[in-house]
């Protein structure tokens, strides 16, 4: 069982949406066929809950999403080894204390902290305060590029690309691509395993088959 925190102090990185689309592929590929029995769970520790209003929208989710605001009902969230993965939303200022007593629970319980970022120069500093505060608890992480259009371009990416692992920052070889129907999966009540058969949503769930794959095998 693994767990995995996406966590980046910049608001509007993707943490709810990677959070909730790797934990459907996930789901969708582990899922043994007729049990009740999900193997998947999400938690959102965010209080705004975009995570949980979202997945309670879709019919037939894949896996189970809980709220939980609390951090000592966290403790024990790496046992609860009935789930071959656990995927947790956080806030966006979770983590700029660095001491933050849901930080702290969230650091011991992580296998793999998901730093998700935008090809934005904006993006940067916030991801840096973020990879600093992971460093100092020692826990292994990868950053994750999320939102690409590639209409701009492939030059905007290698530019992030580069940036970041100049820093000497892992960095997912996948990038998650923007596409609208993401934007609007979840006032849809959709995740990336419940999309429409087109050529669109095809790449888009790719992306994040993908990177469920990659975060698995842990090579970067
Ligand atoms: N790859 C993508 N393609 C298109 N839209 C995206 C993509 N990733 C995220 N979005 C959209 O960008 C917005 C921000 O994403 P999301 O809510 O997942 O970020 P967040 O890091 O969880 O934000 P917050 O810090 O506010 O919780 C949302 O409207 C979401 O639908
Ligand atoms: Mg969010």
């Amino acid at each position: 069982m693994a767990v995995y925190v996406l966590l980046n102090q910049k608001g509007g990185v993707g943490k709810s949406t990677l959070t909730v689309n790797l934990a459907a592929v996930t789901a969708e590929a582990t899922q043994e066929p007729d049990t009740e029995n999900q193997s998947v769970l999400a938690v959102s520790v965010d209080p705004q809950g975009s995570a949980t209003w979202w997945s309670e929208r879709v019919d037939d989710l894949p896996f189970v999403i809980t709220q939980e605001d609390n951090p000592e009902t966290l403790r024990g969230l790496s046992d609860l080894t009935n789930f071959s993965s656990i995927f947790v939303d956080t806030p966006g200022w979770l983590g700029a204390g660095g001491d933050d007593p849901m930080i702290k629970v969230l650091m011991e319980a992580a296998d793999l902290v998901v730093i998700p970022t935008l090809p934005q120069p904006l993006a940067f500093d916030p991801t840096a305060r973020t990879v600093e505060v992971v460093q100092s608890y020692g826990i292994p992480y990868v950053v994750v590029i999320n939102g690409w259009d590639p209409r701009d371009g492939k030059a905007s990416l290698t530019d992030t690309q580069n940036l970041i692992k100049g820093q000497g920052w892992p960095l997912a070889k996948t990038v998650i691509r923007q596409y609208r129907i993401h934007t609007n999966a979840a006032a849809e009540g959709r995740v990336v395993t419940s999309y429409p058969d087109n050529k669109i949503s095809f790449n888009a769930r790719s992306d994040f088959q993908k990177l469920a794959l990659e975060l698995a095998t842990g090579r970067w």
